[in-house]
């Protein structure tokens, strides 16, 4: 079937341009990576992925933090939280994130991100163990308690819908590189077992 789409992809080529990834890399004298971090929202993804960047870029690495909630102030402030909405947001990320690896950057990424299809989508976007993904493992009980924003309170008021765990899904990853048990472990200590992995994965060597 002949559709605009695919006329288009007909038509467009790829241009591979000299300075490449590998160069990119090599500059930053860094590997590229995505940690991909996902969770209930409150579960702590931002502070985690934040506390990590500080690390990182004390250590001297070159790192870019996607956050859910600044994207949708910009890139992604057309969307709302409809599934439908909410894949078109992750297929966004996912796209930057691949520009930003490909920039040769350790990219981090804080979306709830509720659907293994979409996750897998950006998984699959990137060569073999360069997505890692992260789970920010916190209970709803947990994430309802700290409720950060008051946005709990609000969806069980019925002022919200399509709120992640109440009348929305979560489907937790299966086999993430990363699960951190965000209920139960302060901050600096969720870090530390990101840190010593990346270190396993030889994305970094200090
Ligand atoms: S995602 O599902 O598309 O990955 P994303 O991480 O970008 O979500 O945005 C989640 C943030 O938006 C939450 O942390 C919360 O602050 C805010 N938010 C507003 N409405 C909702 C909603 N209905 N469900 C979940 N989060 C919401």
């Amino acid at each position: 079937m002949t559709t605009e789409a695919n006329i288009k992809d007909e038509n467009i080529v790829w241009h591979q341009h000299t300075v490449d990834k590998v160069f990119r890399a090599k500059i930053k004298q860094q590997r590229p990576a995505v940690l991909w971090f996902t969770g209930l929202s409150g579960a702590g993804k931002s502070t985690i992925a934040g506390a990590l960047e500080n690390q990182l870029a004390e250590l001297g690495y070159h790192t870019y933090l996607l956050d859910g909630d600044n994207v949708r102030h910009g890139l992604c402030n057309d969307l709302g939280f409809s599934d439908q909405d909410r894949r078109e947001n992750i297929r966004r990320i996912g796209e930057l994130a691949k520009l930003m690896a490909d920039a040769g950057l350790i990219v981090l990424s804080a979306f709830i991100s509720p659907h293994r299809a979409e996750r897998q989508l950006v998984r699959d976007l990137l060569p073999e163990g360069e997505f890692l993904e992260v789970y920010v493992n916190a209970s709803l009980d947990v994430c309802e308690q700290r409720d950060p924003k008051g946005l709990y309170k609000k969806a069980r008021a019925g002022q919200i819908s399509n709120f992640t765990g109440i009348d929305s899904d979560y489907e937790a990853p299966l086999a993430p590189e990363v699960d951190l048990p965000a209920g139960e472990l302060p901050i600096e200590a969720l870090v530390e077992q990101c840190i010593r992995v990346l270190q396993q994965k030889g994305i970094i060597n200090t």
